[in-house]
């Protein structure tokens, strides 16, 4: 069932049960009684309603949260905290370093030129902004967009942990070498890092999720070469080809 009809079903309330009845009906109302579903179709799509509404509700629970943080000083420099943005059933999880200053204005992650180049980079995988989720190492602007502290690092972190979780996406890309160094617990450069899969763990026991380490965009913003605009290129080539998406 689109998105669109879950939220609106949880809006007004209505039995979730019954809406997907009604969208199966319709379906095979308009294919004239032909459409290919299973036996266990509406078992199988109100498990995967009621799993999206506890990812939502989760990710909603963890922005609270952020909203409310001064674990550590930036708690109380901020504007607005960041706590990310997108699909609930996202298949790729982006992640940033920190927000910046159009970022502390609006609460939203990668709105500003990095973000507009982020946005370039996703269309060209030929996917929408909503599909994605976006988020950040830490949730709230560092002064004058100094780098990260460790401290900060560590306080912040479990927010990003926990949306990684819920989400349980299929690629994690990690955007710039705070982002990879930090998910990847590694002293690697970027450089290093970048253009192979590494394996990022949520927990014992549970398979570890895909992570590509790339160049963050306003690196490349900085070093604007053809070089490095196709090494990037080639590493979201490599996330589009492990999640079996056409490579445009
Ligand atoms: N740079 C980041 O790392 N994150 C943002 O949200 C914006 C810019």
């Amino acid at each position: 069932m689109e998105l669109s009809l879950q939220f609106a079903a949880m809006a007004k309330d209505v039995n979730i049960n019954k809406v997907v009845r009604q969208h199966i009906e319709m379906n095979e109302f308009f294919a004239g009684g032909f459409v290919p579903i299973g036996p266990n179709a509406m078992q199988e799509q109100t498990e995967a309603n009621e799993h999206t509404r506890d990812v939502i509700n989760g990710l909603a629970a963890i922005a609270d949260e952020v909203r409310q943080c001064h674990k550590c000083g930036l708690g109380s420099l901020r504007t607005n905290a960041v706590p990310g943005e997108g699909s609930p059933n996202a298949r790729i999880f982006f992640v940033g370093e920190g927000p910046g200053a159009d970022e502390d204005a609006t609460g939203r992650p990668f709105v500003g030129r990095a973000g507009k180049f982020l946005d370039k980079i996703i269309a060209a995988m030929r996917l929408k902004r909503s599909e994605v989720y976006i988020g950040n190492i830490i949730k709230c602007r560092p002064p004058g967009n100094r780098d990260p502290r460790p401290d900060e690092i560590i306080n912040c972190l479990p927010y990003l942990q926990r949306q990684i979780e819920l989400i349980n996406p299929e690629v994690i890309v990690a955007m710039g070498a705070p982002a990879a160094k930090t998910l990847l617990n590694s002293t690697k450069s970027i450089g290093q890092l970048r253009g192979q899969f590494h394996e990022y763990y949520t927990g014992i026991g549970r398979p570890p999720i895909k992570l590509m380490a790339t160049y963050h965009p306003a690196y490349l913003l900085r070093n604007y070469s053809k070089e490095n605009r196709q090494k990037v290129w080639e590493d979201m080539k490599k996330v589009l080809s492990e999640l079996g998406l056409p490579i445009p």
